[in-house]
């Protein structure tokens, strides 16, 4: 009896033993990434059972949380970069300004305000970004047919100097949420349109339609190719087309970027496409008002 009592309980204490030390493994990932490290992975060799099905969940949860810190570090870098740089510029200015009391004061004042102009815009994207991100808006109902015809107005005039004819078509479609993030949605995706069109003679086409259970905004325009590889790239924050780095007008990068996040706290997604004979196709899918 004696013996047969120390055999169970020392068989039960190794059998225990081995049962949890999986248990263990993801203690110790756990408190590992408490701690501040998400490089670590728990890698349960074995079969698949209830503690691998634990374990690579948790893997899978480590790994997207690293990727985000990282994307998130990766946009505080770019948002800081690009915010050092005009007021970098406005210092150069100034201290020319300063060593020779000669210079033309009209032209300084001219280039500080457009570097001022610049500054103000590049905080006001972020800002919208953040806001758009809480998603604490209001959600009411937006007919996006009406969105689109005002963004058309308003940005007519604006697509005539660019030389670009602007067309909207398309049918009443509802969904339900933010009027002022979907005008901005709408207004950065026609912007854009318009900008980044053929230099002369360019089009662009805004289209709503509905789908089973989704509406859509298309905005689609004429202009150089571009290849898959790179329409991938566009809504990464600060992310813009290769030509256009370095001149004056280019944006700051954050219009699409601001599109995708809209979309996205609407329960929605964008898609881009490259357009066969040049040019941009960008598809907004909203959930339709119920
Ligand atoms: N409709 C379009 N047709 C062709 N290229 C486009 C179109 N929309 C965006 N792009 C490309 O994608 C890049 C990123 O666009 P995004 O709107 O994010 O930034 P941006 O227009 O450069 O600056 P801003 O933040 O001022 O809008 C652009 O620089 C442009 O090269
Ligand atoms: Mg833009």
């Amino acid at each position: 009896m004696v013996f047969l009592l120390v055999f169970g309980l020392l068989g039960g204490w190794i059998l225990a033993g081995r049962m949890l030390a999986p248990l263990d493994r993801i203690a110790h990932a756990t408190r590992t990434a408490a701690a501040g490290s998400l490089s670590h992975r728990i890698r349960l060799p074995g079969r698949r059972d209830e503690f691998r099905e634990l374990a690579d969940a948790f893997d899978t949860m480590l790994a997207q949380l690293e990727a985000h810190v990282a994307e998130q570090q990766r946009f505080a870098a770019n948002a800081s970069h690009e915010l050092r740089t005009p007021l970098a510029i406005s210092k150069t200015l100034l201290d020319v300004a300063h060593t020779d009391p000669d210079h033309d004061t009209g032209e300084l004042i001219d280039r500080l305000r457009t570097v001022n102009t610049r500054a103000i815009d590049l905080t006001e994207a972020l800002l919208l970004l953040s806001r758009a991100n809480q998603r604490s808006f209001t959600r009411e109902l937006v007919d996006l047919s009406l969105v689109a015809e005002e963004v058309a107005e308003t940005l007519y005039p604006f697509a005539e100097r660019h030389g670009v004819t602007l067309k909207t078509s398309g049918d009443i479609v509802s969904t339900n949420g933010s009027p002022a993030l979907l005008l901005q949605l709408t207004t950065n995706l026609v912007h854009n349109a318009i900008v980044h069109n053929a230099p002369e003679r360019g089009t662009v086409w805004v289209h709503t339609g509905a789908r089973p259970k989704t509406v859509v905004l298309t905005v689609e325009n004429t202009g150089e190719q571009l290849t898959p590889q790179l329409v991938a790239t566009l809504t990464e924050p600060f992310q813009r087309g290769t030509e256009r780095i370095h001149t004056h007008q280019a944006g700051v990068g954050l219009g699409l970027a601001i599109v995708k996040t809209i979309a996205e706290a609407h329960e929605g997604t964008l898609t881009l496409a490259p357009r066969p004979a040049g040019g941009l196709r960008v598809t907004v899918e909203l959930p339709a008002a119920s």
